[in-house]
């Protein structure tokens, strides 16, 4: 053996061994942070890393610059902290669920994840990314004491859900669309909600928030829900089309709605138990509806000025009088063939139901409907009773 062989094979063998602790196929489960540290001693490492369930205290991964692949903490009891203070990215995803002692992830470097995962983490109240995470497919935040959403600040998504988080005050970001869904639901009642750069969305869904800002907004490819949220008027100043669904229901605060841009909704507009809302302007463009139109509440004032096709059924009951409005606007839309389903447009209604249910009324004459027969879907979802009226 040359005496140049003999050098070289420790140092392969040090290579070689370093390269394969930078890299595993199989899970790299962290028990304590001597774990940690030998991952962390990679700049990059490559594999999947789990905390233990078991493991307490805080786990430190300082050094390593990128993970590619999935780092979880999932059912850990004890585990307090996690840091990073090199790491920018992870390649997958990035899980920490059913942790209640965690009060800190602290990855200040970070700026692209393949998705996060934050569930069930009652002791964490801020995000430490503090270089702000520009890029992640999924996010789903949900069961959280975090204050504020900052540490996340990204131009495009799939999905995000954020559900659940009591003391989120604000949620504001550069999201400028959204290619699966956006979906706010249940967090702090008081949350004020602005995408001041959004332009498109394929599903939005905001529940239970306190103001929703969607001043760039123009158009939603699916569905568009604003459901149980406590704002007194809501503005979509630019939206032109909704390709699904529109549905604005149980607001009770809510007094004005407003789309002045909208010309077409792919399928149902459904406004219903907004208590107070009395006036319907809000359309004064909207010309299509390719599914059903609903409207029952309390509304005094309905107009649909632009409107000249309801491919679907027609359904407005109202405690108010709109009697006169079904007479000389509606009814002659049914007549013409604009309004193609079974028509519905009643006031002074007792009780006032969805498509399906039929009105009772309470001063003056009944009114005929000009439907077919009422039908019997009462109870079922109005949606999914409408798609079937509408496809049958
Ligand atoms: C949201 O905005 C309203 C109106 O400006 C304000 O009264 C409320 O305090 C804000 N919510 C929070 C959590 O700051
Ligand atoms: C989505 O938004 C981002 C950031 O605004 C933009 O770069 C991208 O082109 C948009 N994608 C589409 C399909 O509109
Ligand atoms: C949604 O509509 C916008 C505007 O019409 C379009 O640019 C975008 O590609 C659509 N997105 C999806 C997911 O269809
Ligand atoms: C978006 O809406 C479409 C149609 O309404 C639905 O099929 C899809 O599952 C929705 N996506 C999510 C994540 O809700
Ligand atoms: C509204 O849409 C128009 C074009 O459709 C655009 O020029 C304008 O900047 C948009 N307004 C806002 C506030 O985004
Ligand atoms: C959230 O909105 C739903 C309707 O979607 C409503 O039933 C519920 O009471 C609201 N929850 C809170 C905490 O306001
Ligand atoms: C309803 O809101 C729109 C847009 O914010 C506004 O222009 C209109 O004056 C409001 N209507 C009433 C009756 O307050
Ligand atoms: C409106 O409220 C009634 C009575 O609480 C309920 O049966 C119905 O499902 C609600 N409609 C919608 C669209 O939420
Ligand atoms: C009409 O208003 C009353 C009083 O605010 C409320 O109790 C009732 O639920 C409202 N009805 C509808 C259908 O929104
Ligand atoms: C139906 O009647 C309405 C209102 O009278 C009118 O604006 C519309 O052009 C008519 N449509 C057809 C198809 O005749």
């Amino acid at each position: 053996m040359s005496s140049l062989y003999r050098l070289a094979l420790p140092v392969l063998a040090v290579a070689g061994s370093a390269y394969a602790a930078c890299s595993h196929t199989a899970t790299s489960t962290i028990q304590n942070q001597g774990d940690a540290s030998a991952i962390a001693s990679c700049k990059t490492f490559s594999g999947n890393i789990a905390v233990k369930t078991d493991v307490a205290g805080v786990i430190a991964l300082d050094g390593v610059q990128v993970i590619d692949g999935n780092v979880a903490v999932q059912d850990n009891e004890k585990l307090q902290q996690l840091s990073a203070d090199s790491l920018e990215e992870i390649t997958g995803d990035l899980i920490v669920k059913e942790a209640p002692e965690l009060n800190a992830v602290n990855f200040p470097k970070i700026k692209s994840v393949g998705s996060i995962e934050f569930v069930g983490l009652p002791a964490l109240q801020n995000l430490g990314f503090d270089a702000e995470i520009e890029q992640a497919d999924r996010i789903r935040i949900e069961n959280t004491n975090l204050q504020s959403l900052e540490g996340i600040n990204i131009e495009t998504v799939e999905t995000m859900f954020i559900a659940n988080n009591k003391y989120i005050q604000q949620i504001d970001m550069q999201l400028g669309n959204v290619s699966d869904a956006l979906t706010l639901s249940t967090n702090n009642p008081r949350v004020n909600v602005t995408f001041s750069n959004m332009i498109w969305a394929a599903n939005l869904t905001f529940r239970n928030c306190s103001s929703v800002d969607l001043p760039s907004l123009e158009s939603v490819n699916r569905t568009f829900s604003l459901i149980g949220n406590v704002f007194e008027s809501f503005s979509s100043p630019n939206l032109t089309t909704v390709g699904g669904a529109l549905v604005v229901s149980n607001n009770v605060e809510l007094t004005n709605i407003s789309f002045p841009q909208l010309t077409k909704v792919g399928f149902n507009v459904e406004i219903a138990n907004n208590t107070k809302l009395r006036e319907i302007e809000a359309f004064p463009k909207l010309q299509k509806i390719s599914g059903a139109l609903d409207m029952n509440g309390n509304m005094s004032k309905i107009e649909l000025p632009a409107l000249t096709e309801v491919a679907g059924t027609f359904n407005i009951q109202s405690t108010g009088q709109v009697q006169k409005t079904c007479d000389d606007v509606f009814e002659p839309l049914k007549k013409n063939g604009s309004i193609r389903g079974s028509f519905t447009c009643v006031g002074e209604v007792a009780n006032p139901g969805g498509e399906g249910s039929t009105p009772t009324i309470t001063g003056g004459q009944a009114k005929k409907t000009n439907g077919a027969t009422p039908l019997d879907v009462t109870g079922g979802s109005l949606l999914f009773g409408l798609a079937a009226a509408f496809f049958l």
